[in-house]
């Protein structure tokens, strides 16, 4: 999502008569584009933001923005935390970036832009994209789900579905400039308000496009519909990414994610005897708050059952004001590394076995 995000801001400048720098030190504007969704990439960025410092003083006229989810996440808050940055700008504001630069270099003022986040944005269709066969498309914006980690919902907004015309419309914009393969985007794809399948359906007939993908997928919104779909649309890509998160039952209840491990067991069945060479990958939180012993080794259990094509397994940390910060964050953090490498070794294992068998 973010990518996507880069690029359309890329192409909106570049529409807008700003050029690409060759280099760090030859740009007059340099934005940072940020992603909340874990602590740890929001404290890497503040700091790639401060070693900037030098940069700056000996230009004084650079300007330096911060884009993405940690500006709607922090508003003014981030100019407090690097006093450097000139502007901030949420996602749903990205198309004003231009009008926000010529300002700033007037004004010589920070400005915090952060007002549209539950807004759809304009239909506006940037030339530029990433040099390659394959392009991002995003379907929706925002999520409804509230998982109870999640700051997504607040950062993204409420999910708002694109129309499907204006979908159909940019990817055959897309097959007619050469790209051959398409990545849905969505926070939440299965929940696509005009149909997620008759979406799929309509862009399994664009001339010119060869393969389909699409994420993220949501366990309560996956139906034996979407399989069959994935069987039956030749240019579907067979592969799903579904995030499972914990595999304690206690654990996805308080994480509010609306499925029962064996709802989700039940699911991975019907996909892997629906979609014959199917790959599926998956995300798990370690250490959410409460996680005993007993729920971890449900997780391990469930990870050794399923045999993921892969999995990214994260380790909890509480992103305000996701509802889950009201619970003590109280599994310390050497225990949520140790089972963050349980689970790593598991699957690295898995991997590996299943890489020999083929
Ligand atoms: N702590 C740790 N991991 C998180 N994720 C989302 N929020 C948090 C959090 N507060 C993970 C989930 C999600 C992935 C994109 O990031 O596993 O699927
Ligand atoms: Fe966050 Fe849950 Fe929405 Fe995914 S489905 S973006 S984890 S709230």
């Amino acid at each position: 999502m973010n990518v996507r995000d880069s690029e359309f801001v890329t192409g909106v400048l570049l529409g807008s008569g700003f050029q690409k720098a060759s280099s760090e030190d030859k740009a007059d504007v340099i934005i940072f584009n940020s992603c909340s969704v874990r602590k740890h990439a929001e404290d890497r960025l503040f700091s790639n933001i401060s070693e900037l410092k030098n940069l700056k003083k000996k230009k004084p006229g650079l300007i330096i923005g911060l884009m993405g989810c940690t500006a709607q996440a922090y508003k003014e808050k981030a100019i407090g935390r690097a006093p450097i940055i000139d502007f901030v700008c949420g996602p749903g504001n990205v198309h004003e970036i231009p009008a926000i630069i010529k300002k700033v270099a007037k004004s010589h003022r920070a400005i915090v832009a952060t007002d549209k986040v539950d807004s759809p944005r304009p239909e506006l269709f940037p030339k530029f994209r990433i040099e390659g066969l394959l392009a991002y498309v995003s379907i929706s914006e925002g999520c409804n789900n509230y998982c109870s980690y999640c700051i997504v919902p607040y950062v993204r907004g409420r999910e708002r579905s694109r129309d499907t015309t204006d979908i159909i419309k940019e990817v055959k914009d897309l097959a007619s400039r050469g790209f051959k393969e398409i990545m849905l985007l969505g926070q939440n794809v299965n929940s696509y308000k005009y149909g997620f399948i008759q979406l799929l359906e309509k862009l399994n007939n664009v001339e010119g496009i060869e393969k389909i993908r699409f994420m993220t997928s949501h366990p309560k919104d996956v139906s034996r519909e979407l399989f069959e779909a994935m069987h039956d649309l030749e240019k579907i890509d067979k592969r799903l990414h579904l995030p499972v998160q914990s595999g304690s039952d206690r654990i996805l209840k308080l994480m509010n994610r609306g499925y029962t491990k064996d709802h989700y067991r039940k699911l991975v069945s019907m996909y892997k005897k629906l979609v014959p060479g199917g790959e599926i990958t998956t995300d798990i939180i370690v250490g959410f708050p409460r996680e005993t012993e007993r729920d971890f080794k449900d997780t391990v259990r469930l990870v050794e059952k399923t045999q993921f094509d892969g999995a990214y397994i994260f380790k909890y940390s509480p992103r305000p004001p996701a509802r889950s910060c009201k619970l003590k964050d109280d599994v310390p953090p050497e225990e949520k590394q140790r089972r963050l490498a349980v689970i790593l070794d598991i699957q690295r294992e898995m991997s590996r076995k299943k890489r020999r068998c083929v």
